[in-house]
């Protein structure tokens, strides 16, 4: 199937690893400029016409200093992946300290609504932009061990609703991907979170990964999800295919979600 995102400027954070990887070389692949953004190297995923750009995105200023270098370089933004974030593994609600809070918000939220606010002006401009945020099933699916990061996403879906609303009607649209478990170096990483939830389960990473499948988070497929699998959705979401889809949520975890 033709994306239509042939020289589309689309903006993926995160795009070193696991699930914006897989996003940016899909991406690339479908024939759209993909500007990485990430704080380590991305490797050689992005084509020539595209690039990468280095920040860290907890750091106030870097939003608007991306933008300013992507609409210097391009002269335009079509699409914005908001992908960037992460968890480590808590103890529960009183081990979680002033400092713990604000971080899983400055990553998982604010991160996002600071690209979204610094990126708009030149998606309004296209007529036609489309914006999707990387939330997670933690959102929806509460626990003990990641209640500041289940917050954060859940204000992600939030913040995502408001924007469809405001700039649907102007041609931005904005959507939620929720992935559910995803083999990515999320969970393969030293130190990681799956490291984090192997030590907490006397086990190791892959024994983690099934203990929670098999009883916290047991999944209809009996299996997590591969990044491609969640790549598909957002490139069909950052795609005119979706024209009609803005402030939605589209779940992509394997049927984890019980609730209607
Ligand atoms: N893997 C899963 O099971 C899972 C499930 C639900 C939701 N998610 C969400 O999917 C998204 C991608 O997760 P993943 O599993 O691919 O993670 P990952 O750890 O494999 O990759 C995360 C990416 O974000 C980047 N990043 C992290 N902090 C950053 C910062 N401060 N500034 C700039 N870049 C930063 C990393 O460099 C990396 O490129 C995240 O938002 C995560 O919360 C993942």
């Amino acid at each position: 199937m033709d994306l239509h995102l042939t020289d589309k400027v689309v903006i993926v954070t995160g795009a070193s690893a696991g699930i914006g990887l897989a996003t940016a070389q899909l991406l690339t692949d479908e024939g759209a400029v993909v500007v990485g953004v990430s704080r380590q190297p991305v490797e050689s995923t992005i084509g020539d016409a595209g690039s990468v750009i280095a920040a860290d995105l907890t750091d106030v200023d870097s939003a608007s200093r991306i933008i300013e270098t992507v609409v210097e370089r391009y002269g335009r933004i079509d699409g914005l992946v908001n992908n960037a974030g992460g968890l480590h593994l808590r103890e529960g609600f009183l081990s979680i300290t002033e400092e713990q809070w604000l971080a899983a918000f400055q990553l998982n939220f604010h991160a996002a609504r600071r690209m979204s606010r610094a990126a708009l002006p030149a998606l309004l401009k296209t007529g036609a932009g489309s914006i999707v945020h990387v939330g997670s099933e933690s959102a929806r699916l509460a626990a003990t061990y990641n209640p500041d990061y289940a917050a954060a996403k859940l204000s992600l879906l939030s913040m995502s609703k408001s924007l469809a609303t405001e700039f649907s009607p102007q041609g931005v649209r904005s959507n939620v991907v929720t992935p559910g478990m995803t083999r990515t170096p999320l969970y393969e990483r030293r130190g990681g979170f799956g490291e984090q939830i192997a030590n907490a389960l006397g086990t190791d990473v892959d024994g983690a990964i099934e203990q929670v499948l098999n009883n916290l988070r047991p999944t209809l497929t009996r299996r997590m999800a591969e990044p491609n699998e969640v790549s598909a959705v957002i490139a069909f979401l950052i795609s005119p295919l979706s024209s009609q889809v803005t402030g939605a949520e589209w779940i992509i975890d394997g049927g984890a979600l019980p609730q209607i």
